[in-house]
């Protein structure tokens, strides 16, 4: 029997027994925090009218995994195309917009990008009070980026059980798939600029690009021209304290190579956290586990956020990610640590062709640390001098900056205000 069978049966039941010991200390997390009533704090939503506003028209919502089953809901319609990146991985790409059968090639595009382990539903699930939403109302042409693997890992060369469908990182998305995206959204749009809004991982792909880490001399700079504006919601380009606070994540950091190995494998990362999804997704308790395990692993919760479609913003995720990119995150000397940066070198990172950046800050999101993002575009970044700003949200934390209830109240126009600025 070849190594590889080995770490594929290995990590099987690692996985299973490491997703277990995380099932059951969320219960008693939960079940514990019910008994003893710890409620924080309230918060106050009757004063903001999105808030107040129903997600969906809808009163009987159906659970499924099709996204577009949401937007048409929501009167928009959401076609699929896939594309293949210059590294021979199959990507999805979205396109939303109204049924109504204008042509939205006239409009300016906005390309939304989602976080770790997250896909193109993030930015939509909210419905009347989500981003995607938004923008289509403001007339933009709006395209729902995904990345490599997704729910369906698909290579032009490899399958999924060849090392070489998961010998990739955060590098090599943000080097093949994210071009790849802004390619396929400008061949189909008119203009010859779009603005970027990203989530968490997608944020720090963002800023590799635009630091030119990996420039090659033919590309020098191409995308920083092609990119207009770039909104970063929870930039992960510092890390927070979690990192340092939570077991699982010291786990994940800290056991020797060869346990790594064989507790999570070499190709992907938990994939069966992908099946167990599929399975369940459309049982009763699914937003409910898939809430309690969330809140557990990251002290995240739901206090600002619609109950009625909580379930909704958990079907979409997770999805395929490799070994090699949790690695880089998480272990590698180059990926993220309590306050440590994900760009590793002297100097400064950025030119004077960056595009425009809008930092939306929780200030209460303690898996990265905004304020040392801001600091370095303060002091430490003389091209960006007027080229950049900030929103800080204090009771917001990690996904509230896409899934609260009031997100649009609180930044709605100001969003509209950045890309017309
Ligand atoms: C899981 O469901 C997605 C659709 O949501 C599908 O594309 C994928 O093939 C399924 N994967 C498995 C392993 O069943």
């Amino acid at each position: 029997m070849s190594i590889e069978y080995i770490y594929i049966i290995s990590s099987y039941i690692g996985s299973f027994l490491f997703l277990l010991g995380i099932y059951i200390s969320a219960f008693f997390h939960h079940l514990f925090h019910k008994i003893i009533g710890k409620k924080i704090i309230i918060h106050d939503l009757e004063s903001f009218p999105y808030s107040q506003k129903k997600a969906y028209p809808e009163n009987k919502l159906i659970i499924t995994d099709d996204l577009s089953y949401y937007a048409n809901l929501l009167g928009l319609k959401l076609d699929t195309f896939e594309i293949i990146t210059e590294d021979g991985f199959y990507i999805t790409l979205n396109h939303l917009y109204k049924s109504t059968g204008e042509d939205t090639k006239d409009k300016y595009p906005i390309l939304l990008l989602h976080g770790l382990m997250q896909s193109s539903a993030s930015f939509l699930t909210s419905g009347t009070k989500s981003i995607a939403y938004h923008l289509i109302m403001n007339n933009y042409d709006v395209w729902l980026g995904n990345n490599r693997c997704g729910f369906n890992p698909k290579h032009v060369k490899y399958n999924s059980n060849n090392y070489q469908m998961w010998n990739w990182d955060l590098i090599d998305m943000s080097k093949y798939d994210l071009p790849s995206l802004i390619d396929y959204v400008m061949l189909n749009n008119n203009y010859k600029t779009l603005s970027i809004m990203s989530h968490s991982q997608s944020t720090s792909q963002c800023v590799l690009l635009f630091a030119n880490d990996f420039r090659d001399n033919n590309n020098n700079d191409k995308y920083n021209k092609i990119i207009d504006k770039c909104v970063l919601f929870a930039p992960a380009i510092y890390g927070g304290s979690l990192l340092n606070e939570k077991l699982f994540i010291k786990f994940i950091r800290l056991i020797p190579d060869w346990l790594y190995k064989l507790f999570f494998g070499i190709n992907s990362f938990m994939p069966i956290l992908v099946q167990l999804r599929n399975l369940t997704y459309k049982l009763k308790g699914f937003g409910f586990s898939s809430y309690i395990v969330f809140n557990y692993l990251f002290d995240w919760d739901d206090q600002l956020w619609d109950d009625e479609i909580r379930t909704i913003h958990f079907l979409f995720s997770p999805v395929y990610v490799s070994n090699k990119l949790m690695k880089w995150w998480l272990r590698d000397k180059n990926g993220f640590g309590n306050g440590k940066s994900i760009i590793n070198r002297d100097g400064y990172w950025f030119n004077e062709n960056c595009p425009k950046l809008l930092l939306i800050i929780g200030g209460n999101d303690k898996l990265v640390n905004g304020d040392l993002f801001i600091n370095r575009l303060k002091y430490n970044e003389p091209n960006m001098l007027d080229n950049w700003q900030f929103i800080k949200i204090n009771e917001y934390s990690h996904l509230d900056v896409l899934w609260a209830d009031n997100i649009i109240d609180k930044i709605g126009d100001k969003l509209l205000n950045f890309l017309k600025s």
